[in-house]
């Protein structure tokens, strides 16, 4: 693993704090329960969640406040916050070592979201392609919610100075807008260095995993043909078949990287195997250079089988046991007031607010 931090530590009080420690810094970061979590959450965020927490200070959050800003049946809400609580504790987050919670057990997130929504901008929100691709052509009728996200996205970070966050590349604007907001909360109240700027974490060879129905659409919870994601908890069976059906094209596999890049369905599938084994892109290409697609597909599904198959099972038992999961989010929540109580505190002092 590449060591993201080099260079930006020396000169940032935020992470010379940790590194006091012999960490490398706080993490936070967040998954939907959205329903559906897929290769895509896991090989651009969750496995990367597990890899590292020996290096960081971690609280991983389910944020079901993000969920509704989309309509989300209450019925529904509770197992799905469980399944990606689930998913985190089976990919080998240590949520005794670490915190993991969801986002409405800690008001903070909120209370601190609202500071945010006064110091950004309105240019700045209007930017955000998430939100111009979420709202689509029915503007008037998307909620508030969805269009204040990024801000509640920055109080999620900020509320524990979090310096470092892993997520997939289709986050990386959100991140922009949180440093932006940092910068500017700084500056407006005269608190230099009070938020750290924080820095993404994007990283291994599936940071942007496509659709396996199209090689040029992310793959996506809200996709749907369920053909186009594989979802953590699929069995072999599924997870064969939907590699099987997996979109390519009529020429054999590519022989180079820039031949590969040109063909995004195959680029995809190349991306996927890569990332499954911890290997280099490059050095899979060359593996199957000029080979039949039916060739690299089973090598696929075997790899794919092998590495998911244990973490689909691992969620399946926890997601039977609901009551050990709800265990593990209130004791990650209290923990998680613990830190965000008195930084919400210092930051009503910034602002002015009188204390009752
Ligand atoms: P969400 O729930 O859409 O996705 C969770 C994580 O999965 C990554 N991801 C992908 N990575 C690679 N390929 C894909 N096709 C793919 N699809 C999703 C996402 O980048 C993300 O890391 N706004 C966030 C949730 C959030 C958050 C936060 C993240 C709320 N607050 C604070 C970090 C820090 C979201 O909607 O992720």
């Amino acid at each position: 693993m590449p060591d993201v931090t080099a260079g930006a530590a020396a000169s940032n009080p935020h992470i010379a704090r940790y590194q006091a420690r012999g960490l490398k810094g706080r993490i936070l970061s967040g998954v939907q329960p959205t329903g559906n979590l897929h290769l895509g959450n896991y090989l651009g965020a969750i496995r990367n969640f597990a890899r590292l927490q020996s290096d960081y200070e971690c609280l991983y959050c389910v944020v079901d406040m993000h969920a509704i800003t989309v309509w989300q049946d209450p019925a529904q809400l509770g197992s799905q916050t469980r399944e990606i609580a689930s998913a985190f504790l089976a990919a080998g987050v240590d949520g005794r070592k670490h915190i993991i919670f969801n986002q409405s057990m800690v008001p903070e997130h909120a209370q601190l979201a609202w500071i945010f929504n006064c110091v950004a901008r309105l240019g700045w929100m209007n930017r955000m392609t998430q939100f111009k691709e979420k709202a689509g052509k029915d503007r008037e009728n998307v909620s508030l919610g969805l269009y204040a996200y990024p801000a509640l996205m920055a109080a999620d970070i900020l509320i524990y100075k979090a310096t470092h966050v892993p997520v997939g590349e289709d986050q990386k604007q959100h991140l922009e807008l949180t440093r932006d907001i940092a910068i500017k909360f700084n500056n407006d109240y005269a608190a230099p260095d009070f938020f750290p700027v924080t820095e993404p974490l994007i990283f291994g060879a599936a940071t942007r995993v496509m659709s396996l129905r199209d090689g040029t659409k992310k793959m996506s919870k809200s996709d749907p043909s369920d053909f186009s994601r594989i979802n953590l908890t699929d069995d072999a069976d599924a997870i064969a078949g939907k590699i099987r059906r997996a979109k390519t094209d009529p020429h054999p596999m590519p022989e180079t990287a820039s031949e590969a890049e040109k063909r995004p369905d195959a680029d995809n599938l190349l991306g996927i195997y890569a990332a499954l084994a911890d290997m280099e892109k490059d050095a899979v290409i060359f593996e199957f250079a000029g080979k039949q697609f039916s060739e690299f597909k089973s090598a696929l599904t075997e790899l794919a089988v092998d590495k998911l198959g244990p973490v689909g099972a691992e969620m399946q038992r926890l997601m039977k046991d609901p009551g050990h999961v709800d265990t593990v989010l209130k004791d990650g929540a209290q923990r998680a007031r613990a830190i965000a109580a008195p930084i919400l505190e210092e930051v009503y002092r910034t602002v002015g607010f009188l204390k009752p």
